[in-house]
């Protein structure tokens, strides 16, 4: 649906500003596609450059087929009704009501009254404002604006949607709420989704895939799950690290001496992940049944990411050492990511 193909941006002024270094990615139809970085990444760039609010400097941009960067300006115009945009502060007007504003767009194409009534009613419907249709911006809540905002971007039947931040200024549970909103109309009505963040809360919650930006260069990208199990950039571990952490609590070894070597006395210390599937797997029942090992349990928890559960687990292989030796050797045999940490012993 989407091809960006060699895009660099280059702001020319006092200081001149590389923005964008030759960033290349492609996004089906139908997607949910994830763009994170860090202030001053981009990323609002790189999201402008998808309907040509900023021309690159270079590359072509490609939405639905088309070559945006070789079209004069009136029918880059007509391309841009494919492509609807919303932001994290809404830019709504505040004379006009919340059903002037969504009619707004429409208006300004010579679309007559009753077909604009026609048009936006279901959309307002979708968006959950009906019975605030007569209320001005400043009568709602951060959420209620940005679905103004929403059906405003939905009332050129657009194939693409933008969202620069849209829920940067919002509270958590209304940030779920968009989100979930989002979700929703790309489902029912297939539309692509374009949607830049600095939180990878937002990206677990609703993306595909995710790329991570960084000084206007693509660090990584991948799906969702790939990039939240194996993250592989010191950036995006941080990113990842934000909300699925497997760091040890370091109450969890107050009563432990940990070593780098296995010296006589000492256990394995283990980090275990499992994705998907390999969930079911009774690891530590096979460990202590196959092995005789006594696997105590330090840390665990579950992640859902994108429908895909992902397990972390830090356990003691406590017992012989040689079963322990055989019970590393069948954690390695298993489909799961595994990881001996150190060797503890319990300090006294
Ligand atoms: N209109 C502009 N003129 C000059 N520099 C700009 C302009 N817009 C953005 N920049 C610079 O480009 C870089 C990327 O900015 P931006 O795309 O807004 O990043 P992000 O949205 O990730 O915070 C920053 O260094 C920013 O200062
Ligand atoms: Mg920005």
């Amino acid at each position: 649906m989407i091809t960006l193909e060699h895009i660099s941006k280059v702001y020319e002024g006092a200081h001149r500003v590389e923005a964008l270094k030759d960033i290349s990615l492609t996004i089906e139809k139908g997607q949910i596609y994830g763009i994170i970085g860090q202030s001053g990444a981009g990323k609002s760039t790189l999201i402008r450059c998808i309907n040509m609010l900023e021309a690159p400097t270079s590359g072509s941009v490609i939405v639905d087929g088309t070559d945006l960067t070789k079209l004069s300006a009136n029918e880059l115009r007509k391309a841009r009704k494919n492509i609807g945009m919303i932001f994290q502060h809404f830019n709504l007007l505040s004379s006009r009501t919340v059903y002037d504003n969504v009619a707004f767009p429409l208006e300004i194409q010579g679309m007559r009254k009753a077909e604009i009534k026609e048009r936006i009613t279901p959309i307002l419907d979708i968006v959950g404002l009906s019975d605030r249709v007569n209320n001005y911006p400043s009568q709602l809540s951060g959420g209620q604006k940005q679905r103004v905002g929403i059906a405003r971007a939905l009332a050129s039947n657009p194939k693409v949607l933008l969202c620069d931040e849209a829920t940067s200024a919002l509270d958590p549970q209304t940030t779920q709420s968009i989100l979930k909103l989002l979700k929703d109309i790309n489902e029912r009505m297939g539309l692509t989704i374009v949607l830049i963040t600095h939180e990878m809360q937002v990206i677990r919650e609703i993306c595909d895939r995710v790329a991570v930006i960084e000084g206007g260069m693509i660090l990584e990208e991948g799906s969702t799950v790939d990039v939240f199990t194996n993250p592989k950039k010191p950036t995006t571990k941080d990113f990842v690290g934000s909300v699925v952490s497997d760091n040890l609590p370091q109450e969890a070894l107050e009563h432990f001496e940990l070593h780098q070597d296995w010296i006589a006395g000492t256990a394995p210390l283990v980090r275990l992940k499992f994705t998907g599937q390999a969930t079911d797997e009774p690891v530590v029942a096979g460990l202590v049944r196959r092995f005789d090992l006594d696997v105590s349990i330090l840390f665990g928890g579950i992640d859902y990411i994108q429908n895909t559960s992902v397990g972390r687990l830090i356990v003691i292989l406590n017992g012989d050492s040689m079963k322990a030796k055989e019970g590393l050797d069948y954690i390695r045999t298993l489909p799961i990511e595994s990881e001996v940490i150190g060797y503890v012993r319990a300090s006294r």
